[in-house]
């Protein structure tokens, strides 16, 4: 069991990582429970997939102290995070009469908790939620730190509110029935965390990964805590990404945000995937600049590439050229005016943000990149 606490002034809250914390839901969670009874059911919001798979169990952890979970059940996928759906889980909450001392519960991945935070930022100015985050990719970055958003017409993200959790519960049972793509996806930003912040965790990696894709369980234990802990201390350094700091955790967004765009943020190619294949370019382009070594930029992609993940854009098949590219990433949230900040490495381990990168000369690395 890890307990890695999330230290923000009077908002301090805990990431809890432990096998079968879903089935010791009522203990777990006990302090945010209180105010439920036998005539006030707790509110959960899934998706159908995590409704399907774990609403029993849930309803038999709550049975224990005789509580009750009444469900709000969205379709898997980005098209949850609307404007509509987000009326609707409000008018839900108001009619469930959610007061400010409440706690709603978000059990799924990335698009549940994200709209799930971002109901609860502004259902009565703030109500509070606990993260039961069920993806790998959730668990080890966006269901800590308070990021909660919809998408819109004008592109993902960019409607939220930074609204902490009260409490994030990780049980990585609940990964032996995720899909391996989406294990792997989810891998990339395990990777992440190594490539920005910690060459030894990197390495670690690069022995550990099969084992960690595997779900063996203390390879998965050992890969999300180092990965929270990170999380943990950036985020209560630099919470609202007003320094470089949390900006970190974007390495490989840039990139794969592009990329993200150009294929329509479909399954053609997961999130985790693009920002995989954005870190080998960030990577690459950090030796063009002569910041890491060439063989260190072979080094990230291999691991990428062990890992099952997308490791070289020519692959993908695109027919864009990188003008174009460079084109969906000035309108990245990220922009600033004519120019944008990008992740760069100065070691594998290392990661820094860039505010001297000339579009025109990114356009001309990825054409490179493109003809393979
Ligand atoms: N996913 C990046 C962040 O939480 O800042």
């Amino acid at each position: 069991m890890a307990v890695i606490p999330v230290a923000l002034a009077g908002r301090d809250y805990d990431v809890v990582i432990e096998e079968g914390l879903l089935e010791r839901l009522t203990q777990a969670a006990a302090p945010f429970l209180k105010g439920y009874g036998p005539q006030r059911p707790v509110p959960f919001v899934a998706d159908t997939n995590t409704h399907r798979l774990y609403s029993r169990q849930v309803a038999k952890a709550l049975g224990t102290e005789g509580l009750e979970a009444d469900w709000f059940v969205v379709e898997p996928g980005e098209d949850a995070k609307t404007w509509g759906m987000l009326e609707r889980l409000c008018d839900w909450l108001l009619a469930l009469g959610v007061t400010r001392k409440d706690h709603v519960f978000a059990l799924g991945g990335g698009v549940v908790g994200d709209l799930v935070g971002f109901a609860c930022s502004i259902t009565k100015r703030g109500v509070g939620f606990v993260q039961l985050p069920t993806t790998l990719l959730a668990q080890v970055d966006s269901s800590v730190g308070g990021k909660t958003a919809i998408n819109t017409r004008a592109g993902k993200n960019l409607i939220g509110a930074f609204h902490q959790p009260a409490l994030v519960l990780i049980d990585p049972l609940v990964l032996t029935t995720l899909p391996d793509r989406e294990m792997r996806a989810g891998f990339a930003e395990v990777l992440k965390y190594g490539l920005l912040g910690d060459a030894a965790f990197f390495a670690w990696l690069e022995a550990n990964g099969p084992a960690v894709l595997a779900r063996e369980p203390a390879a998965l234990e050992h890969a999300i805590a180092t990965s929270i802990a990170m999380k943990a201390q950036i985020v209560a350094a630099d919470e609202r990404e007003t320094q470089d700091l949390r900006a970190l955790l974007n390495l490989g967004h840039t990139f794969g945000h592009a990329l993200e765009a150009e294929t329509g943020f479909s399954d053609r190619l997961l999130h985790g995937e693009a920002v995989a294949l954005g870190m080998v370019l960030a990577a690459k382009y950090s030796a063009r600049r002569g910041e890491i070594s060439a063989e260190d930029a072979a080094r990230a992609e291999t691991a990428i590439a062990a890992a099952g993940l997308p490791a070289r854009i020519s692959d993908l098949g695109l027919t864009c050229d990188g003008a174009a590219l460079v084109d969906h990433m000035r309108h990245d949230k990220k922009a600033e005016g004519t120019t944008l900040p990008f992740l760069l490495l100065r070691a594998l381990g290392e990661a820094y943000v860039a505010r001297d990168v000339d579009l025109a000369d990114i356009a001309a690395f990825l054409d490179g990149e493109l003809a393979g």
